[in-house]
């Protein structure tokens, strides 16, 4: 047992403690190759220093996304034999369409092939050219839908968010006054709906409490303002509702999700997180008229509105998953992995967003490498260095996912500038954990080497996915 194993072990026999497990065992394995430094070095030059331009095939521990990445159950495997495979009218449809209206209580629902597919629907049908945006943080493909129809984002997040050591418990919260301060300056009339996103992404996976969705439900309704949800992780921030919200303790996480929902007009879905399933999502509504719109133009870029781009077995599969994933177990698992993770990281004083968040560590690469500019890619390099010191795969989020102003052209410069390692939902273990940690932490003790990157490479659209680098 390695020295890490070993104090958690040590913790787990002290008296009266007892550990958490995964409320799951496994069926089946999937072998993981590991390379040689020399391996490392030349994939990662060949990837232009950007991790999501390597071949997965180079990658030990893959931390690059949540997304699509989850193992799904065997009861969700089964569901994929279920599949009705028609082009109109899928039994599976239905039976998501109900586990969707049940579990988030919206009347319309349209599929999708992921979450940008429902960000595009609702982008084109809600927005008109010259209107705002408000949202809790930018998320990268769902500002990039809402500029693309013509709006101007404006994050209304409160400042805490911006904080990597703030301990506020909600750092997803949106700051009234913010957006307040925006409606009296651009009119309710150009802003066809504030973005909800539950938990915050960017932010480092951070909840949003039940309190402020609440008044900001009361605060746009005076206003006659909308509210669409980003509920790709709201089942995560249903459970930090559940641990930190006085009087949701004993509340189960289906009556907070749908209490949560309750205070939204619609919500745009990526199935591939919360859902437990490799690919889809959904957009939903209870406006009438944006749902017929809606429904005409999902025909022109996704697929027939009973199936959205998705295969009949994947929408089967989505329904059981968004059972399983309402189980306080499993989340308790999930979110207790992420802290595992979180808690060696501490011990050695590695700096990261605190409080930890769903579905992630956000390093916070300002902090580990000080001596970098931000020109120089601090989160970027932090990316490249740790999949260097041991083929782990993580992903940049500071100034190259912020991506450039439309109008202005300057690079957008957020405060936060952070690596993630995101933690794929029941698919590695303890161990894997403590292997990401101690590689952590030999690149934090070998900082003070690092000399940053140069862009070399620059797409117009999304850059982070395709840029390309070089070292200084
Ligand atoms: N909203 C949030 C909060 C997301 O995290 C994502 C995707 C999307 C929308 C878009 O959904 O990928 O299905 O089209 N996040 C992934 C990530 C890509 O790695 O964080 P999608």
């Amino acid at each position: 047992m390695n020295a890490v194993g070993k104090t958690i072990h040590t913790m787990g026999q002290q008296a009266g403690r007892r550990s958490w497990a995964e409320p799951y065992k496994i069926k089946m394995v999937e072998p993981l190759r590991t390379t040689t430094r020399a391996e490392r070095e030349h994939a990662i030059a060949e990837a232009g220093f950007n991790t999501f331009l390597l071949r997965s095939d180079a990658v030990y521990i893959d931390l690059l996304t949540d997304s699509g990445t989850s193992a799904m159950s065997d009861r969700q495997w089964a569901g994929m034999m279920l599949g009705d495979e028609a082009y109109a009218g899928s039994a599976n449809y239905y039976r998501l369409e109900a586990a969707i209206r049940k579990h988030y209580g919206y009347q319309h629902i349209i599929p999708t092939h992921q979450g940008r597919g429902a960000e595009n629907l609702l982008s084109q049908c809600a927005i008109k050219p010259g209107d705002h945006v408000p949202g809790n943080m930018y998320f990268t493909t769902t500002r990039f839908h809402q500029e693309h129809a013509g709006a101007t984002f404006h994050d209304v997040i409160v400042d805490a968010a911006h904080d990597t050591s703030s301990l506020h418990p909600f750092k997803g919260d949106i700051d009234l006054d913010k957006l307040q301060a925006l409606i009296d300056k651009v009119g309710a009339d150009k802003i066809p709906y504030v973005c909800m996103a539950a938990t915050v992404n960017m932010a480092g996976g951070q909840p949003i409490s039940m309190a402020n969705a609440r008044a900001v439900r009361a605060l746009t309704a005076r206003h006659g303002i909308k509210i669409y949800l980003d509920a790709t992780r709201a089942v995560e921030n249903a459970y930090f509702i559940q641990e930190r919200e006085s009087g949701y303790a004993d509340t189960s996480l289906e009556a907070i999700l749908l209490e949560f929902c309750s205070y939204s007009d619609g919500a745009t879905m990526s199935g591939k997180k919360d859902h437990l399933v490799n690919i889809g999502g959904w957009l939903a509504t209870n406006d009438q008229e944006l749902f017929e719109e809606a429904r005409n133009l999902v025909v022109v870029y996704e697929g027939l509105h009973t199936y959205g781009g998705m295969a009949g077995r994947d929408m089967e599969a989505m329904a059981i998953g968004i059972e399983e994933s309402l189980n306080v177990d499993y989340m308790r698992s999930r979110v207790g992995q992420v802290r595992y993770l979180g808690d060696l990281l501490e011990q050695w004083d590695i700096p990261f967003v605190k409080p930890v968040g769903g579905h992630a560590i956000f390093l916070d690469a300002r902090a580990f490498y000080p001596h970098l500019e931000q020109d120089q890619f601090p989160s970027q390099t932090l990316a490249a260095e740790l999949y260097l010191d041991s083929g782990i795969r993580s992903m940049e989020r500071g100034i190259v996912s912020a991506g450039r102003n439309n109008v202005t052209g300057d690079h957008h410069r957020p405060k936060l500038e952070l690596t993630r390692l995101t933690i794929p939902r029941r698919v590695y273990t303890q161990a894997h954990m403590d292997v990401v940690a101690e590689s952590v932490k030999a690149c934090y003790d070998n900082r003070h080497q690092v000399t940053g990157l140069n862009m070399v490479y620059e797409p117009k659209y999304l850059r982070f996915f395709q840029a390309r680098f070089e070292r200084r």
